[in-house]
């Protein structure tokens, strides 16, 4: 039987730090709401699988209407966010296991504020998950770094480092059982929940430094510079 692939796409922040009337996802990039580009994007990576887009109670009305005014078509479902990241893709994973009939394959999981996702890392990625729990895009470091002490701060080796990205992919039965585990603040992804659950053989793929998470003023004019260069 063909296993069923799933991406779920986390939209239920709040953006505070891009601040603006509304949570950035659903902030003009190129003439419409940002959710769209990412859709957009992640089914052309993977045109099979399920996509999962989790939004905060609050906002799915207005999604819906926002859908209808730009005759948005790409199939997806729409599932309740949470609290943190986290308690939002483990409403996505309760979905999944609630609707699934025999054994999903992969879910992979992504950052709504990721427009530039391109098919060439989400292949890259799909790839690296052979023979291991899980892959993630990862990027070495430009700038210096230094771990803050209570006596000051001391400058650390900045290649035993990376900053890591989304899409992370996962087989769906182990992300599944990480996520049963009690919920912890410091899980900003789901490397780390894997992690904490002992799924430890996690395959780090070459990020792609376009691939920028909007997060700060002034990201979003980037974002579109970097979607032009495609
Ligand atoms: N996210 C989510 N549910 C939450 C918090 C975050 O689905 N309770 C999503 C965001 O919508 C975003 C992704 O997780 O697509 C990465 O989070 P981040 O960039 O930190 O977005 P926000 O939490 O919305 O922004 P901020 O931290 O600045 O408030
Ligand atoms: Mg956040």
């Amino acid at each position: 039987m063909q296993r069923m692939n799933y991406q779920i796409i986390v939209a239920a922040g709040s953006g505070s730090r891009y601040g603006g009337n509304m949570p950035k996802q659903f902030c003009d990039l190129n003439g419409r709401p940002l959710l769209m580009t990412t859709i957009e994007r992640l089914h052309k990576c993977d045109s099979e699988s399920e996509i999962i887009v989790v939004l905060s109670l609050d906002m799915t009305d207005e999604w819906r209407q926002m859908s209808d005014e730009y005759s948005f078509a790409i199939k997806h479902t729409i599932v309740v966010g949470g609290a943190t990241r986290a308690a939002s893709v483990k409403n996505a994973i309760d979905h999944i296991e609630r609707s699934t009939c025999g054994t999903p394959g992969w879910i992979s999981i992504h950052d709504a504020a990721r427009p530039v996702i391109t098919p060439k890392l989400f292949k890259a990625i799909v790839d690296g998950l052979d023979g291991y729990d899980g892959a993630l895009p990862a990027c070495k470091l430009s700038d210096s770094i230094r771990r803050i002490e209570t006596t000051g701060s001391v400058a650390v080796d900045r290649s035993l480092y990376r900053s890591v990205q989304t899409p992370q992919i996962f087989h769906a039965d182990i992300l599944i059982d990480a996520y049963r585990q009690p919920l912890r603040p410091e899980f900003t992804d789901d490397a780390s929940v894997m992690e904490a659950a002992g799924y430890t053989n996690l395959c780090l793929v070459d990020g792609d430094p376009h691939n920028i998470k909007v997060t700060n003023p002034g990201d979003m004019a980037v974002a579109e510079l970097y979607l032009s260069l495609l």
